[in-house]
């Protein structure tokens, strides 16, 4: 804890980070904000280094973050279920490999992964661009390797090269470019660093699965106009009709070993609450912008910015593992 009681930005940290407005490295106010050689401060909220009005945020980024501020705050605190979620999102990682490294992870939402990672990394930071962050800050609040940053992406105020590992589960899919995002974030990677990205995928072929997400795709064109509360109240009855529908007839099949029914989609849920359901029924239907890949689509992203791909999965989303040579 710093003088007045708010904690410091962990060294390893505060050292990387720039002044997005000049570029000078920047060191800590006795508010618990930061200020750069060139006078330009920057202020705390919380536990929260707000970076956030750097770039206003335009058209989709203003609805996107409004829509992800609601959903982490409305849907906060960090569950059993997530170290189960956490399972699948990690497992082609090392994570006894990340021992050392300083990481970020970039749109954390309410921190349930950041906080999984920072057990192992020596340094982190979660960044989102929502409001998202005021979540992550009360659930990461314990762990003093970890700093809050509200910044965009895109613009997050570190030096190139900062980071030996970065992930990002779930957001570049929700940018207007995601691979500009892709390319900026990668700026950041040090070169032998790892990146982890977590993102939607599209079933190549007619499949029960790809029905049932042009469905959704439908629905979307209703439910992102509605209001964030709204849709909340909605999530309920409509997770229930899915879980109806798709996950306890998926489990059934799967006890029995009738195959047909085994592999109806949303085959996750069927081990994890229902409220897991819910919150990923607002996710879905609460975002406005939304892309899907086959891997070819992803395959040219790093062959284009000339990352090795480890691994690659798709597991209802690609969980792609790359590392900077
Ligand atoms: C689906 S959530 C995933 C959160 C977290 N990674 C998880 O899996 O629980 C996507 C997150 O990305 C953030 N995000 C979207 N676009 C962003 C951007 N341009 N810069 C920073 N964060 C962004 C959103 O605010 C949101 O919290
Ligand atoms: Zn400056």
């Amino acid at each position: 804890m710093g003088d007045g009681g708010v904690r410091s930005v962990p060294r390893q940290i505060l050292e990387r980070m720039r002044c997005p407005q000049c570029g000078n490295a920047v060191v800590e106010t006795e508010s618990g904000g930061v200020v750069c050689s060139g006078g330009h401060t920057f202020g705390r909220r919380g536990a929260v280094l707000d970076f956030s009005k750097e770039a206003e945020p335009s058209g989709s980024t203003e609805r996107t973050f409004a829509s992800f501020g609601y959903e982490w705050n409305a849907f906060d605190g960090i569950r059993d279920e997530d170290e189960r979620f956490a399972e699948i999102y990690f497992r082609d990682l090392d994570l006894d490999g990340l021992n050392g490294k300083v990481g970020l992870d970039a749109g954390c939402g309410k921190g349930r992964f950041t906080r999984i990672l920072a057990r192992y990394l020596d340094a982190e930071v979660a960044l989102d661009g929502s409001s998202a962050v005021d979540a992550a800050a009360a659930g990461l609040d314990d762990l003093d390797n970890v700093c809050v940053v509200q910044s965009d992406l895109r613009s997050a105020p570190f030096a190139p090269e900062s980071f030996d590992f970065i992930s990002s589960l779930g957001v570049l899919h929700h940018l207007d470019d995601p691979f500009e995002g892709f390319k900026r974030l990668l700026t950041y990677l040090a070169p032998g660093g790892q990146i982890l990205l977590y993102l939607y995928s599209r079933p190549p072929t007619l499949s029960v699965r790809s029905v049932a997400q042009s469905g959704a795709t439908a629905v979307r064109k209703v439910t992102v106009r509605l209001s964030h509360p709204t849709l909340k109240a909605l999530s309920t009855p409509i997770a229930a009709a899915l879980g109806v529908v798709f996950v306890a007839p998926g489990r059934w099949g799967a006890d029995r070993g009738v195959s047909w029914l085994a592999d109806l989609p949303m085959d996750t849920y069927r081990d994890k609450p229902f409220r897991s359901l819910v919150l990923d029924t607002f996710d879905r239907l609460s975002a406005p912008v939304e892309y899907r890949y086959v891997w070819s689509d992803l395959q040219q992203w790093f062959d284009e910015t000339g990352l090795v791909v480890d691994a690659a999965r798709d597991e209802t989303g690609w969980f792609v593992l790359a590392h900077r040579p």
